[in-house]
């Protein structure tokens, strides 16, 4: 249809590298188009910490061993940040409250849209990778690691480098179990036994747990603790 849909369609995560750097214009040029993206209320509610050392990335593999992150030439980690909002409240000499699942949501979709869009930008200049969420099952490991302070937390990294595999675009679920026509439709158990068949069909031998065994050992007990008790030391919760 056009080359930027065609771009968003090829997508597929990267998590394996070649040794070819990521020149310092183009990340310059992924960064910026990371921050160009949309924001509540142009509050702009996150930090990025690049991450380029061998020993900040030895540190974060330590922490969440995944290869990905020592392969990768260049890691943005993704903060969401009240800590600048605290300084705005200092200056007006304001209360100040930054606690909730509204503010944790205004950070953390600012960061999502911004996380998008710098991934995105790589794909166009030839790059990959794959955004890393399980750095919040250590919240507070990286939060020490990375020097957050208060009013901050990590959300994901994003490890980027040349990509050293190539997988076919992962099907999504079905267009009509996902878009509705002008009101929610609620969907039996076939629609999720369809798309487990979907991704077996996909992954192949690589499949270790069908997709709703997945969603079970995530949605089938409480939630992990260290975001949780992550936010409560920053006052977000
Ligand atoms: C917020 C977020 C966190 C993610 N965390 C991880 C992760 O920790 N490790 C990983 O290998 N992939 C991670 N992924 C990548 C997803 O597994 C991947 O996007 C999904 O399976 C769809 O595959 P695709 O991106 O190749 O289309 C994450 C994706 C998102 C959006």
């Amino acid at each position: 249809m056009n080359e930027t849909i065609d771009l968003m369609l090829s997508h597929s995560s990267v998590r394996r590298f070649t040794e070819e750097a990521i020149s310092e214009e183009h990340l310059q040029a992924i960064i910026s188009a990371g921050r160009a993206a949309s924001t509540w209320k142009n509050f702009q509610s996150y930090s990025i910490i690049v991450v380029r050392s061998n020993e900040k990335k030895e540190a974060l593999h330590a922490l969440t061993p995944q290869p990905a992150i020592l392969q990768a030439d260049t890691i943005l980690l993704f903060v969401g940040d009240h800590y600048r909002a605290s300084k705005a409240a200092e200056l007006h000499q304001s209360d100040f409250d930054a606690k909730g699942p509204e503010n944790l949501l205004i950070s953390s979709v600012d960061a999502a849209l911004a996380g998008q869009n710098s991934l995105l930008a790589a794909e166009s200049l030839g790059y990959g990778g794959v955004f890393i969420g399980m750095i919040r099952h250590v919240a507070c490991e990286v939060a020490a690691l990375f020097k957050l302070p208060d009013y901050t937390y990590p959300i994901f990294c994003i490890a980027l480098g040349k990509p050293n595999q190539h997988f076919p675009v992962k099907p999504r679920l079905p267009h009509d179990a996902i878009v509705f026509q002008e009101e929610y439709k609620e969907q039996g158990l076939e629609t999720v036994l369809a798309y487990d068949q979907i991704q077996s069909d996909y992954a192949g031998a690589r499949q270790k747990e069908t997709w709703s065994e997945r969603l079970v050992a995530q949605f089938g007990q409480a939630e992990q603790e260290s975001t949780k008790t992550l936010l409560k030391e920053k006052h977000l919760l």
